[in-house]
């Protein structure tokens, strides 16, 4: 694997690969790899010729200080990962080459911005739009492959992409999960053991809340998952909702000709996860 630091040095090489033909697929990362990351620079193998992978923890995006200052960083063992997965190139710059000058850039990702994380993490979009604006302006990926563990991001990576007229293909990818159901996350090495077992329950009442939302509607599947949550002694809900899948719009009632999905943000201690699940 070749490991750059510098996007000119990069887009040279892109370049090349380019008039030879060769397709590029690209995984944005902030590092702290495991096999979620991993499973979309394997569908990026399946289908482009090369894969370029980023690392670069962008604070342009935490509205938390003390989260970006914790954020995990594991550059051995990504590199590690990465080379074993067989990524043929990664990116892992310094502030200075991602953002030369303060990026002043003001997006509107409009209704997106307004719910769930946008309304949770005010500037979070905003600036997930900065960086991945700038690595998909250098690298000039045929297709970019996001998780669906973010489902909004998707959306508003999709919304980035129209708004600037920008050819890159965005692909959504299954969440991977842990045998218990808990979506891998590199926040989960922050749970200590009692926090990691509690954890295990926002799948199984996620599940369940699907099936009672089903059966009895989102009023009363709102006031399972509140019921579950007070009964877990590290757990605080931030949002559940049920949302049209394409749109993210929030429901109040669940008609099966729609397509739904429903997403959950809770602190479990002081971290904090977030986690959906397909309804229909
Ligand atoms: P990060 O949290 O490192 O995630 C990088 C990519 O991995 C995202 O597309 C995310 O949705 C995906 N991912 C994370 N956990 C996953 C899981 N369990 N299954 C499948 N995919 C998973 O998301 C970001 O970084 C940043 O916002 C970024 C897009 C890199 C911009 O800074």
């Amino acid at each position: 694997m070749l490991v750059f630091n510098k996007i000119k040095e990069l887009e040279e090489l892109i370049s090349l690969e380019k008039q030879k033909g060769r397709t590029i697929g690209f995984v944005p990362t902030m590092g702290a790899l495991h096999l979620g990351h991993i499973s979309l620079i394997e569908t990026s193998k399946k289908q482009t010729d090369i894969t370029i992978c980023s690392i670069f923890v962008n604070p342009n995006q935490f509205n938390n200080s003390s989260d970006l200052l914790h954020y995990p960083r594991t550059p051995e063992n990504d590199i590690k990962l990465l080379d074993e997965a067989g990524c043929t190139i990664l990116y892992m710059p310094e502030i200075k080459d991602v953002y030369p000058e303060k990026d002043v850039r003001v997006f509107n990702f409009g209704f997106l911005d307004s719910i769930l994380e946008g309304a949770h993490r005010p500037g979070h979009f905003n600036g997930v739009g900065q960086v991945v604006s700038i690595l998909l302006d250098g690298i000039k990926p045929n297709k970019a492959f996001f998780g669906s563990k973010d489902y909004q991001q998707v959306l508003v990576v999709k919304s980035l992409v129209k708004q600037l007229g920008l050819l890159t293909e965005i692909i959504a990818c299954p969440i991977l999960r842990e045998s218990d159901g808990l979506a891998m996350s590199s926040r989960n090495v922050r749970l200590n053991e009692q926090e990691r077992l509690e954890a295990a329950a926002i799948p199984e009442m996620m599940k369940l809340g699907n099936q009672i939302l089903k059966l009895y509607g989102i009023a009363e599947a709102k006031k399972y998952i509140l019921s579950v949550v007070a009964t877990i002694p590290n757990m605080k809900l931030e949002y559940y909702e049920v949302c049209d899948a394409e749109t993210l719009g929030i429901l109040t009632e669940f008609s099966p000709k729609q397509k739904a999905v429903s997403l959950i943000a809770v602190f479990v201690g002081n971290i904090r996860l977030i986690d959906n699940w397909m309804v229909n």
